[in-house]
């Protein structure tokens, strides 16, 4: 039997306060009918001032330890854009609050594609006998690099955490993830960018450059054809036709970008998964956020073919496939 990463259990948070398009209108010039229709978004979670990353982080990981009913992982990947500091990595601090000091961990950086390179870690790391356990976590506080006076972004992130535990299993098991199709062109890398703050430009020249930026067309573009080109990788992989996809779990960026993948892949609608309405785009927690709203809607069932896929700045893109398991979500 070949060895695999089988995802053993699934937790999701978002934090409680929630920004309607309404509110957004108020002191931006936009509207909630712009943002849905042109997003799909109706509202999103936001913290409170003072709440960091590593705090949603924690709590998507007690949930997915709990979910998989294990205490000890070997290994804590944590996917994020906004870490609690640019350094040290946020992951050791995830670690050890929730009792897993002296475990390895780090964090991936790859935006909204996050989740997908932290299973391509965390599963690479089990399949080569490394780990037998990881825990892997997709957490953002984007509300703390979004830039108050910029419409194009500020309507579309939100906050929030999801994470999945994964044990070492065979290949054949409900669970496994079968096989991955990951990518980037730095040559795009100024699409999805915060200019300043790094050691290219180490304080803003303009006050904007110390926030998100991002070229919204032509990320667009490239995410539709990117994400497609990921899904028809793993179809490849998994030997399934896209007619045999029963959750097909992109990334929630925005509903027109989801509706064309699916289109050109020859999906029906209602195979997505689709929570961006709710919590608008979290970036590296979308995709688990996703699953754990898929599952708990009864979109998500034991046995369905599941493809997950993700574009992010970078850029980056991915893609994996799995049977869904017969696991908890918390
Ligand atoms: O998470 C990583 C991946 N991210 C994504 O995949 C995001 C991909 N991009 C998008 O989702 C879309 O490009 C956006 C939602 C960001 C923008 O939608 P769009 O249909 O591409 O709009 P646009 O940028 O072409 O702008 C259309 C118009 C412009 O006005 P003019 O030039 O036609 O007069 C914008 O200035 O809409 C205007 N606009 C807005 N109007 C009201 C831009 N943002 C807003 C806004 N409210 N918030």
């Amino acid at each position: 039997m070949t060895r695999a990463a089988v995802v053993q259990g699934l937790g999701a948070m978002v934090p409680p306060g929630i920004v309607t398009n309404a509110m957004l209108a108020e002191r931006l010039d936009t509207s909630d009918e712009w943002i849905r229709t042109r997003t799909g978004i109706a509202q999103r979670h936001m913290v409170e001032p003072g709440v960091a990353t590593s705090d949603l982080a924690v709590v998507a990981g007690e949930r997915a330890l709990k979910a998989a009913g294990t205490d000890r992982v070997d290994l804590v990947v944590l996917a994020t854009t906004t870490p609690d500091h640019p350094c040290p990595a946020t992951a050791p601090s995830v670690a050890a609050r929730l009792g897993l000091a002296g475990v390895a961990s780090y964090d991936v950086s790859a935006v909204c594609t996050g989740f997908i390179y932290g299973l391509y870690a965390g599963a690479g790391a089990i399949a080569a006998g490394l780990a037998d356990s990881a825990l892997v976590i997709g957490a953002e506080t984007y509300s703390s690099i979004l830039n108050p006076e910029d419409r194009t972004t500020s309507v579309i992130f939100g906050d929030g955490a999801g994470a999945v535990v994964l044990r070492a299993g065979g290949a054949d098991e409900p669970g496994a993830l079968l096989g991955f199709d990951l990518g980037s062109d730095g040559s795009l890398a100024d699409l999805i960018m915060i200019p300043a703050g790094g050691s290219r430009q180490r304080t803003p020249v303009e006050p904007a450059d110390a926030y998100f930026t991002m070229n919204g067309k032509q990320v667009f573009r490239h995410a539709v054809e990117r994400m497609e080109g990921a899904a028809r990788s793993v179809l490849a992989k998994t030997g399934w036709r896209a007619d045999d996809v029963d959750c097909f779990v992109g990334h929630q960026a925005n509903i027109r970008i989801l509706r064309t993948v699916a289109l050109q892949l020859g999906l029906p609608e209602d195979r997505l998964a689709v929570n961006l309405d709710r919590v608008g785009n979290t970036s590296a927690a979308s995709i688990p956020l996703a699953l754990a709203d898929a599952a708990r809607d009864g979109v998500l069932k034991p046995g369905d073919r599941v493809v997950l896929t993700a574009f992010g700045g970078g850029v980056t893109w991915g893609a994996t496939g799995l049977i869904w398991p017969d696991i908890s979500v918390f």
